[in-house]
């Protein structure tokens, strides 16, 4: 669907409903031949976007020559008006009577079961880096408009020439890293496609024209592809000059409109200086600026660079966060064609999967709600990392989509009331084993929680490994760090724990998304809190460990049972008497609460 735009995306895998904004083309494209003959007559004229603003276009136009259907559409923000109609010229010229300034914007409902996100990249503007000139000087391009300065369809027909005097530049610079690689000058990740399309770059210029001159500053050159080394080296070969380093300003000569920049040679050593009739910047990729319209339609996150998250960096690239939704692109981060076309093909292949089963299977671990013990709080809608909890508006128990929730149990750890437990590890067992672990010699024992993905398998691997580490540690498998409630951590210590550790896996290892963030909030809160009980917060561990780090795993053990060895028995019956005291003073409080509930009812 053309020139359409997704408006609304509700339900879920298998049963999504999409609304679709058709935007008019106020041309009927049925009907259309695109012979041209409006345009002639349009007496508006624009930048065109599509060459880079190097040529320009009228109000009713096609976007780019390859644009399916080959229909012209009207810019209305351009056209000089339908109500009233104050040219209408492009009317009166078509004789197949297609222009309808009365046409509207059509709203589609669909309904899918899966949908593949591939809504591209957006390029760096260099205007904020001054120091380049992008905006002052002329010859000063971008690699997006060399493109279409050097394309046979561009604006010059492939005639490769300098903007402020249309004559060929014979020297060209090419700056690297334009954007990317720097947290001061725009974005501190690698763009992964500016060394190979700067070769690309200068070997186009070397083939059309031999005996321009080539010079790439640069960071370093990132061949790491298929053939890629091959092209880099070629390139070489061919006559383009590398010089590692990145000029730190660019100068215009205002009589000759050439351009200079002083380099630190970091190869060879030396400042040099360098003149160039033309500079090309290789700036780089980053998010779509809609994306983030994007995610929230789908419910889908993002990294810290603002691409979309996939549901695992290793183990599930293609698949989003949100069952049944797939990435494809640049949208879920910076790739060249190749890798843009096989994770296309791999995200498709997974939308086939999923539609051909006729059925999903879901979690046997997943969240259920007690309706009535829930006060609506919606705090369980707030943590939920794959927004399978449902508002039904302020205190109400909100619904849980079963087929959305992958059981991390972070929204049983939030809930306030209780009313959240999951299938399978539910708080019942949770807190049985907790008890069963300390009931004999607590003061000898480390309780720990470890998630299922990568602390307990680390504890295994450290098993398998015959690593020695102190048999005083029992471990309480979660399938998240994010399921360990504080409740469960206080229950440790009321019931005489010397340690307690919370483990789970590295920040961006987690296997629900972004989950153990949560995880973070709440030690946080219990270590507060035991300051201010004045027990000491050195009792309770965070650690993370994953499934590779059998060594680790056995190391934090030791180093906690060297901690455990300094807290005496008179230290834990201390906690305990503390604690005690907490929940009385927390039990007379909901009394309290309950008498004043019940004399204003009365
Ligand atoms: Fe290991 Fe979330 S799955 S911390």
């Amino acid at each position: 669907m053309a020139y359409s735009e997704v408006v609304n995306v509700s339900g879920f895998v298998g049963n999504f409903k999409v609304t679709v904004k058709k935007k008019t083309r106020y041309v009927n494209e049925k009907e259309c031949t695109a012979c041209g003959e409006c345009v002639k007559v349009c007496p508006i004229t624009k930048p065109d976007a599509y060459q880079t603003g190097f040529s320009t276009r009228k109000a009713i136009y096609i976007p780019f020559p390859q644009a399916v259907p080959a229909s012209y559409l009207i810019n209305m923000d351009d056209c000089l008006g339908i109500n009233p109609i104050a040219c209408g010229k492009c009317a009166d010229v078509c004789e197949k009577k297609c222009i309808d300034f009365d046409q509207q914007d059509k709203f589609i409902d669909i309904e899918v079961g899966a949908i593949i996100v591939a809504t591209g990249m957006d390029v760096y503007d260099p205007s904020e880096i001054d120091e380049y000139g992008y905006t002052r000087f002329p010859n000063v391009i971008t690699s997006m408009e060399f493109e279409r300065l050097i394309c046979a369809g561009g604006p010059t027909e492939g005639h490769f020439i300098r903007p402020s005097d249309r004559q060929r530049p014979k020297r060209i610079g090419f700056i690297q890293c334009v954007g990317s690689r720097s947290a001061k000058r725009g974005n501190p990740y690698c763009s992964n496609i500016c060394c190979m399309n700067t070769v690309k770059d200068c070997l186009l210029l070397k083939d059309h024209y031999p005996d321009t001159d080539c010079t790439v500053f640069y960071m370093d050159i990132r061949a790491f592809g298929k053939s890629f080394e091959d092209f880099y080296m070629r390139s070489k070969e061919e006559g383009v000059k590398y010089l590692r380093g990145l000029p730190g300003e660019i100068e215009e000569d205002p009589a000759t409109r050439n351009l200079r920049v002083v380099v630190e040679n970091t190869n060879g050593g030396g400042v040099d200086f360098h003149e160039f009739d033309m500079i090309v910047l290789s700036t780089g990729v980053i998010p779509q600026k809609d994306s983030a319209v994007i995610r929230k339609l789908l419910t889908l996150s993002k990294t810290s660079d603002g691409f979309l998250m996939e549901a695992h960096p290793r183990l599930k690239p293609v698949d989003a966060p949100t069952r049944g939704v797939f990435l494809a692109g640049c949208a879920e981060s910076p790739k060249d064609i190749k890798d843009s076309v096989a994770q296309a093909g791999a995200a498709a292949s997974h939308a086939n999967i999923l539609l051909n089963a006729g059925h999903i299977s879901i979690e046997a671990v997943t969240s259920v709600i007690d309706d009535s013990m829930c006060n609506g709080c919606e705090l369980c809608i707030d943590v939920c990392p794959y927004h399978a909890i449902q508002s039904n508006g302020k205190k109400s128990p909100p619904t849980i989509i079963t087929a959305a929730c992958a059981g991390c149990g972070n929204c049983g750890a939030a809930c306030p009331t209780g009313s959240i437990t999951m299938r399978h590890f539910t708080d019942m067992q949770i807190e049985a084993q907790i008890d069963a672990i300390l009931e004999e010699d607590g003061d000898q024992k480390v309780l720990g929680f470890a998630c299922n993905w990568c602390s307990y398998a680390g504890g295994d691997f450290a098993g398998i490994s015959r690593l020695q580490y102190p048999t005083d540690a029992r471990l309480i498998r979660t399938m998240c760090s994010a399921r360990v409630d504080e409740e469960f951590i206080w229950r440790g210590f009321h019931k005489g724990a010397a340690m307690v550790l919370v483990s789970g896996c590295h920040y961006a290892d987690c296997h629900y998304i972004s989950a153990n963030r949560q995880t973070v909030q709440r030690v946080n809160r219990v270590w507060d809190k035991m300051e201010r009980l004045g027990i000491r917060p050195e009792r309770l561990q965070l650690e993370w460990i994953s499934a590779a780090e059998g060594q680790k795993f056995a190391k934090v053990m030791r180093d906690i049972e060297q901690m455990r060895k300094r807290v005496t028995k008179e230290e834990i019956d201390e906690t305990v008497r503390i604690l005690n005291e907490e929940r009385d003073k927390a039990a007379a409080k909901k009394a309290a609460k309950t008498d004043k509930k019940e004399q204003a009812a009365a």
